[in-house]
């Protein structure tokens, strides 16, 4: 046991270390390296990104790190202890494939737990706790950057198994938010780091649902330079899985086909009226309302308006006109 109390962020790193050791000593370690394989990850890979293991048991974080009062409660708060009764914590994670989540100056902050094949919850994630909030990290964007001193564009995707899989495959430049929607705290880390970012959820109606709440979320960072792109892959079908079929060069093409995020809203409202009405007409105007006053000034903003004028009458002046203003973003004239 461990007597004296380290740094939380010490201790995450040890842990981390700790898991990825078992992957080499644990009794039943074979069962993890070959499910690892199974799923086409190389030792290298699994190297870089800090994947390990832990057996299922009550205590083989407890039993390495905890011990007295003060560490036992560090492991709690750090979330990788349950409280147990009688003032007898116990591991939280037990039996899983661990993947450490780094923060953007690599720290191990947290963790996701995939279950060894079947079983449920297949992810076991980190709670929030004092060092890990999970709406603002994203996962692999330290490992993306130390890969690429030049990073230009950045894929979003689901899973740490999409990410994971994308750079075995030479994809190195994807992140994951991590089943929740990608939210505006990690739209603002994303835009920071790059000018493209480019949306690849799973093909299902979660994922499809996962990209208009992204591209809203978006909207207003989109400015002069700056481009959101979505990938709809075909149903039943993940990065991990298309890119094990396919590989790095049919998976880059797509990317860069990738819809722009103009396009993903033109076809996403019109398919939802009929413009051969007036009627339909008017609603088609409603519905862009609250998605192009989110977006600042730009391009991109003159270019949709035109676009939209163009469904009502060619270069109809007055027409566009009367969008422009009513399409203004509403934010640019309050203080922020
Ligand atoms: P694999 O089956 O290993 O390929 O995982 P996946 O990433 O394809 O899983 P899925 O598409 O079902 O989920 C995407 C992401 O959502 C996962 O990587 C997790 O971050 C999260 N997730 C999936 N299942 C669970 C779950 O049971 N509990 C929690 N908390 N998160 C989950
Ligand atoms: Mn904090
Ligand atoms: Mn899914
Ligand atoms: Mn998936
Ligand atoms: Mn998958």
């Amino acid at each position: 046991a461990y007597l004296q109390k380290q740094d939380d962020y010490e201790l995450m790193a040890n842990i981390s270390r700790f898991y990825q050791q078992q992957l080499k000593v644990a009794t039943d370690k074979d069962v993890a390296i070959n499910y690892l394989k199974g799923r086409g990850l190389s030792g290298e890979i699994c190297k870089r990104f800090g994947i390990g293991y832990i057996s299922d048991s009550w205590d083989g974080v407890m039993k390495n790190f905890g011990g007295t009062a003060s560490t036992n409660q560090q492991l709690i708060d750090l979330g990788m202890a349950i409280e147990g009764d009688k003032n007898r914590p116990y591991d939280r994670f037990r039996g899983r494939i661990m993947f450490p989540i780094s923060d953007k100056r690599g720290r191990v902050i947290g963790f996701g737990g995939r279950v060894i094949n079947d079983g449920t919850p297949k992810y076991l994630n980190s709670p929030e706790t004092r060092i890990y909030h999970k709406g603002q990290e994203l996962y692999g964007l330290y490992e993306a950057k130390q890969a690429n001193k030049n990073l230009q564009r950045l894929v979003v995707v689901e899973g740490y198994m999409d990410v994971v899989a994308l750079a075995q495959h030479g994809v190195d430049y994807a992140v994951a938010s991590l089943g929740t929607a990608t939210t505006p705290e990690q739209l603002q880390t994303l835009f920071r780091t790059v000018k493209e970012v480019i949306c690849c959820y799973d093909g299902d109606r979660a994922g499809r649902e996962a990209a208009w709440r992204a591209m809203d979320n978006a909207l207003p960072l989109i400015q002069d330079g700056y481009s959101l792109k979505f990938v709809f892959l075909p149903d039943g079908e993940d990065p991990d899985s298309l890119i094990r079929q396919k590989g790095q060069q049919a998976f880059e093409q797509i990317i860069d086909e990738a819809t722009p995020l103009s396009q993903f809203i033109f076809d996403h409202l019109l398919a939802q009226v009929n413009l051969q009405t007036a009627e339909g007409k008017g609603a088609l105007i409603e519905s862009f309302q609250p998605y192009l006053t989110k977006l600042p000034a730009s391009t991109l903003k003159d270019s949709i308006l035109t676009q939209l004028a163009n469904h009502f009458g060619h270069s109809n002046e007055q027409q566009l006109a009367k969008l422009t203003k009513s399409f203004a973003n509403q934010s640019a004239t309050k203080p922020k």
